[in-house]
């Protein structure tokens, strides 16, 4: 079970929708994103602070909120700018993203929460500023791309861990996930 970031990203743009219009559209307000990108953060982790439980991980004594707003800044830009035109570079950090969360132990309760947030955030600013509603569409297409990324890296660790710890096989394991899953 290993992934290829860049055949992952072609299955969710397809799935997803991002076309090359939207992608345009991204490149052309990425000095907007830029300069939305520090409010953003600042509702991120306004709202990542309220939770006690993800309040905790972000407050670890190593001035992780500090370095947190920086490459949420980042993270956010590059959706605009989509790096190397959403190509194996972006792809590649997508992923990276992903398996940092995935070390942490940050699940899909707290990354699709923390999205909504943002799409939340984001679509009220675009609002305020006159935005176009096909950009609204393209960053939460976007948005969903990269929130996949992590969901994906999820499932993808904890299969690969599984599977090194007991020799299973794919097979075996699909299996006992489907009878688990009936028994539930
Ligand atoms: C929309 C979902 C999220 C996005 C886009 C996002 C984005 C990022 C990015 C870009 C990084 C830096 C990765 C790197 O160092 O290369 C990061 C790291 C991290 N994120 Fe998130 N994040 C999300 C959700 C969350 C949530 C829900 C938490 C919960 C507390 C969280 C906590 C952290 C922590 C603790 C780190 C590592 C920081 C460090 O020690 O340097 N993130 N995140």
């Amino acid at each position: 079970m290993t992934l290829d970031p860049h055949k992952f990203f072609s299955i969710l743009e397809r799935r997803v929708g991002l076309t090359p219009e939207d992608k345009e559209l991204l490149k052309s307000q990425a000095d907007w994103g830029l300069e939305i990108a520090p409010k953003m953060a600042e509702y991120f982790y306004d709202y990542l602070e309220r939770d006690p439980e993800m309040s905790v991980i972000l407050h670890d004594g190593s001035g992780r909120i500090h370095r947190l707003r920086e490459t949420f800044i980042q993270w956010f830009h590059e959706m605009f700018t989509g790096m190397d035109n959403w190509g194996d570079v972006y792809a590649e950090r997508r992923w990276k993203i992903g398996l940092i969360h995935v070390r942490i132990g940050i699940g899909p309760q707290h990354v699709v929460p923390a999205m909504a947030t943002v799409i939340y955030e984001v679509g009220k600013r675009l609002t305020n500023d006159g935005k176009s509603a096909d950009l609204k569409d393209a960053l939460g297409r976007i948005c969903m791309i990269d929130l996949a990324f992590i969901e994906q890296a999820y499932i993808e660790v904890s299969s690969s861990a599984v599977l090194k710890e007991t020799g299973w096989s794919e097979g075996l394991f699909k299996r006992l996930i489907s009878t688990g899953a009936k028994a539930m």
